[in-house]
This record gives structure tokens, sequence and C-alpha cells, in this order.
């Protein structure tokens, strides 16, 4: 139907005839007869002069017959890669004609996100739509490119699955054939790819949907794409250098420019430095261990703290009352007994209500430990060193954290996690992966006297504060998973019933194993410079988890329920 795309026309092409096919971007009188109409395609727009094109509207799909010129001595578009041509001499033929869009197609009108949703055929023809889900391709393209580099083979894991302990609830489908029985969809591959590797597939891949029914958030949706991966007889090293090669492909199949090689940072290390396991590494100073300085202290507040952290917050020292007061609270609702302030004046002196409680020594201590200069503030929080690390990275954050989306792009991996993040309300370990991580060989005996100490062989990988990925070694002996279920208070009937599947397989020779998922959206969105997923997915769902669109989730004729054995109850309360 067409001979060219609109956004590829350039002065090369004057004097061709060319046959154009796409939407009437806009249209602009010119004269009595003549319009300017703009035509889009996914390409780009161009410009196109029109004779009598009154009968033609915004969105109208049409096709245009006409002849390349260059554009006469200064109206040139600088903005448009089409700018210094258009389109004359044409014949339109209206492909289809349209009612007027619910919004304008235009990256510089802000649509209400529901009526976006609700039409997002109109919301995709956006430029900045069409760049995301090219952005998205690209990122596919790349990594699959580099799996297969690496030697890894693609397999497809089943969608209609059983319950797997990853600590998100699950979307549960009604087997027809045996009514009264339920299938799950995958919170994510993780015991298929592990079986794979029981199976000898040795290193696997897939672009894999997963499903959670978790509460949504920027970078939570219900369904999301992971690149899924896992292979045999394989360290975290051969694991985190597949991982680091395919993604640093993908970012620079994306924004042109290779990052630096993704350095390492042990948990502990992350936790004292920046108070967080997924460390912003774009957010300012980090944190600085003031227990030294203050070592002394006469202090009240000081004295006999487990842990003193400071932070500097570079040129912020003119904050307000009110601003400080609520940094106080928010640093009390994250569990600190408190805060202090400190203001760095121009001559170096500190300006707090607790500077007169410290001595000389300790403030200048305090300056140099901190690095501070005249204009910064620092906040210090003495308290156990879990508290102080949280509550000054999370005010780290807050007073010094650019957009998600904003580059650069400072990956890290994190690595060397305990195996348990703390004890849930029963006194039960949570795993920080999965139960399915491998511990460190040498704490496998810690693990019934004291679990929170046991380390693990599990690694995340993390992009401007966002937990991009996690994967680990995982246990290959039904012994040792055992073991880790009794940990979690699962019993043997329980995992016999639940998982008795996996622990068979790894009775009929399991390789050593593991690997990593990277949470795609969340890369892809990063990349494109958008701070939330739902704008690199092309059918997303919204906060509530609803789709304008198609209405769904949506009830279901009465007969498929019966057919489905299944009945439902009228709303609680
Ligand atoms: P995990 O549960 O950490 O690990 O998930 C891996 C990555 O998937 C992404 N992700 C999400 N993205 C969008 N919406 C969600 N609701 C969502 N949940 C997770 C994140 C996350 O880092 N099977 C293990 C991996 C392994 O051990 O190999 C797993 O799924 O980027
Ligand atoms: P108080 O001695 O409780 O009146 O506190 C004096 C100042 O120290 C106030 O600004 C408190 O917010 C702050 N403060 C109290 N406890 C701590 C703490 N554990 N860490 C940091 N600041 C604290």
């Amino acid at each position: 139907m067409r001979s060219d795309r609109c956004g590829e026309l350039r002065p090369d092409d004057a004097g061709r005839e060319v046959t154009l096919c796409g939407w009437v971007a806009r249209r602009r009188e010119h004269g009595e007869h003549l319009a300017f109409v703009d035509l889009r395609d996914r390409s780009g727009v161009v410009q196109c002069v029109v004779d009598g094109a009154s009968d033609l509207r915004s969105e109208f799909v049409v096709r245009i017959v006409g002849t390349v010129r260059l554009r006469p001595e200064g109206t040139a578009n600088p903005d448009l890669a089409t700018g210094d041509v258009e389109v004359g001499d044409c014949t339109v033929e209206v492909l289809n004609p349209a009612e007027p869009p619910p919004f304008p197609v235009s990256d510089r009108v802000d649509a209400d996100e529901t009526l976006r949703l609700r039409h997002r055929y109109v919301d995709l023809r956006r430029d900045r739509m069409q760049r995301n889900l090219e952005a998205r391709a690209r990122v596919n393209a790349a990594l699959r490119a580099a799996m297969e580099r690496h030697g890894f083979l693609e397999v497809e894991t089943p969608l209609l699955w059983v319950p797997t302990p990853e600590g998100a609830r699950e979307f549960v489908i009604p087997s027809r054939l045996q009514p009264g029985s339920f299938y799950v969809l995958p919170q994510s591959p993780q015991l298929a790819k592990q079986l794979l590797m029981v199976g000898g597939l040795d290193r696997y891949y897939q672009i894999a949907r997963c499903l959670r029914d978790e509460d949504l958030r920027a970078d939570r949706q219900f369904e999301f794409t992971q690149l899924d991966l896992e292979a045999s007889f394989v360290g975290q090293d051969d694991v985190l250098d597949v991982v680091s090669d395919a993604v640093l492909d993908a970012t620079e199949a994306v924004v042109g420019e290779r990052p630096e090689a993704i350095p390492r940072l042990p948990w502990t290390e992350a936790m004292e430095r920046f108070g967080s396991d997924k460390p912003d590494l774009r957010a300012g100073p980090e944190l600085v261990e003031l227990g030294p300085v203050f070592a002394g202290t006469g202090f009240r507040a000081f004295a006999g703290a487990e842990c003193i952290k400071g932070l500097r917050v570079p040129g912020q020292g003119d904050l307000g009352r009110n601003r400080l007061d609520a940094l106080t609270e928010t640093a009390k609702a994250l569990g600190a007994k408190g805060l202090v302030w400190l203001r760095v004046a121009p001559g170096g002196a500190l300006e707090s209500p607790v500077a007169k409680f410290l001595d000389d020594e300790e403030r200048g201590g305090l300056l140099v430990a901190t690095a501070a200069d005249p204009g910064d503030l620092v906040l210090v929080v003495a308290d156990e060193r879990s508290t102080a690390q949280a509550v000054l990275g999370q005010l780290r954050l807050d007073l010094g954290r650019p957009p998600v989306s904003t580059g650069p792009y400072r990956f890290t991996w994190v690595v060397d996690f305990p195996l348990f993040e703390g004890l849930d309300g029963d006194g039960r370990p949570v795993p920080a992966h999965h139960a399915f991580t491998m511990p460190h060989v040498d704490d496998l005996e810690l693990l019934a006297s004291d679990p929170l100490a046991v380390r693990s062989q599990s690694y995340d990988l993390v992009l401007n504060g966002w937990e991009l990925g996690s994967g680990s070694i995982r246990i290959h002996r039904a012994d040792v998973q055992a073991r880790i279920f009794a940990t979690l208070g699962i019993s043997e009937e329980e995992a016999e019933a639940r998982f008795g599947f996996l622990l068979g397989a790894f009775r009929y020779g399991a390789p050593p194993h593991g690997g990593f998922a990277v949470g795609l959206d969340r890369l892809v969105a990063i990349l494109a410079g958008e701070d939330n997923i739902r704008e690199v997915i092309a059918f997303p769902k919204t906060q509530s988890g609803v789709d304008p669109l198609t209405g769904a989730p949506a009830p279901v004729a009465p007969r498929l329920l019966a057919d489905l054995g299944v009945r439902v109850l009228p709303p609680e309360g």
C-alpha cells in the first residue's frame, strides 16, 4: 500500500513520488484551499501540502500520493527529522474516517491516566509510547542475543502450575475437569527451571511472564516479565558475569553507551554505606560511622548507643525549621528515638539545638568524618545499628535522590545476603530470597541454633535504587532442602505434599545449579526514562488492578461458573 515511511523522508528524496499511509496528526489551513497535513506513522511525521483537505480531520487514516520537495527557504523545521522536506502535489485517499480522539495524540498533552488506558490504542500512537515499546523490543532482542551467545537454550515453562513459596499471593485458576481443584499461575518459573537443570538442559533462559497478586506500585504490576535463567555446574561468578553482559548489552542497545563494569557490594557494606540493600549510588554522600568521634561523649542521646551514624546533605544547610521538624518526624516514624541536625555556618561553626552539648573535639571530628562544608546540613542518628542505617538511608533518598529514570545508569551487584531477613510473627525465619537458596556451606550447622547468622549464596542486581533482579545458587540436595523447610516451619508432610515433585527430582541426580531473574519491565522503564513500569507495558493494569480498556476483571456467566464447580459468595461485611 505504501512506498515509504513518513519519518524517513530526507532532502535526498526530493523529486521522488511517494505513497504514504498513516494518521492525520494535524491540519493547518494555508490560504483558501491549501492545508498542511502532518501525516504520522510509527517512523515519525512528515508535512504534506494538500489541496482541498477540508474533510480531513485528526486521526483519519489516509493514503497520500505526492512528490517530495525541499521546503521553501526559511520554513524548515529543525525539531522534526523530516523538517527539511515536505510532500507536495498530494492526492489523498481516506482509508477510514475517525471520531475525534478522546485526548490529543501528543506528548505535550498530559491526559488523565484512566482515559489514556481506556483508549490505550489511541495512547499508543503517541511518540512517547511508541519510543517506549521500541526500547522494550530492543531490550528483549539484546537480552535474547546475549543469552544465545552464552549458549543458553530457550525453553517455555507452564503457566498452569502449582503454588511456589516466593512471598506473593498467587492467582488461582479453577480446573473444569477436576472441579474443586485449582492451578496456580506461576510467580516465576523458579521450580520449573530447577527441574530443567535436573533434566540436563544445562543452561536455560526464557523471557517469562510472571504473575503475582500483590499491591501495585510504580515498580509492580500483577503481570510482569523476567529474563529468567538457570545454569548447571556454575558458581556465583559465572552467573554474575552472564547477567552483567546481558544487561549492559541491553543498556547499550537503548541508550547508545555501555556503562562501566558493574561493581559488587557485599550486603553488610551496602547497609553500612547506604542503609539499604538496593542502594541508589546517585543519591549523594554515603552514611558515615561517627562512633569513634563520640566515643566518650557527654551528650545523653549519643552516649552508650550501639551505633552512631551521620549523613552529610550537601548545600541544604538552609532548610527551614518546618522541614527539619518534618525530617525528625520521618526519622521517628521509621523507628529512631530522635534526629540530630546541624547546619554548617559559613565560618564552619555548627548551628544546632544540641551544639552546646558537644565539645570542640566532637564538633571538629564530626566535620572531618562527614567532610561537611559550610552550607551543608549534617544529620545524626544514634540507635541500634539496623535502625540508624535504615533511618539515615531513607533520609538520604528523601533529600538527595533524583527520579529513578534520570541518568546516569548506576548498576551495582549486592552479594552475600543473609539467608533469612528476620523473624515473622511466629518467630520463624523469613527467607531473604526464597526457600531454594543455598546457604553458605560453612554455616549449615547454624541453621538450627542461630538461623539469622546464616549467610546465603544469593545476589541482587540494583539500578538507580530499584531492585532489578535477584538470584542465587540453589540447594540441589534433598537433605539440605528438607533442613531448610524444617527451619521455615514447613513440616515433612507439608513439604512432601507441596514440593514432593521437587524433592523427588533431587533424588535422581540433580546437578549443582544457580540462576537469576531480571525484572524486564523495570529495566526498560529506567532506560526509557520512565518512573512507572506502566509506561513501558502495552496494556497495563491501573493502580487498583483493573484494565479500563477491556473492563477486566469482570463477572463471568453463571453457566461458566457452574462448569467450573465454582460458586461466588456475596462480599463480606
Ligand atoms: P524475585 O521475586 O526477586 O526473584 O523477582 C525477580 C525480579 O522480578 C521483578 N519483579 C517485578 N516486576 C514487576 N512487577 C512485579 N510485581 C515484580 N515482582 C518482581 C523485580 C525482581 O528483582 N525466581 C526468582 C529469581 C531467581 O532466584 O532466579 C525470582 O522471581 O525486578
Ligand atoms: P532529648 O535529649 O530526647 O531531648 O533529645 C535531644 C535532641 O537529640 C533532640 O533533637 C532529639 O531529636 C535528638 N535525639 C534524641 N535521641 C536521639 C538518638 N537516639 N539519635 C539521634 N538524635 C536523638
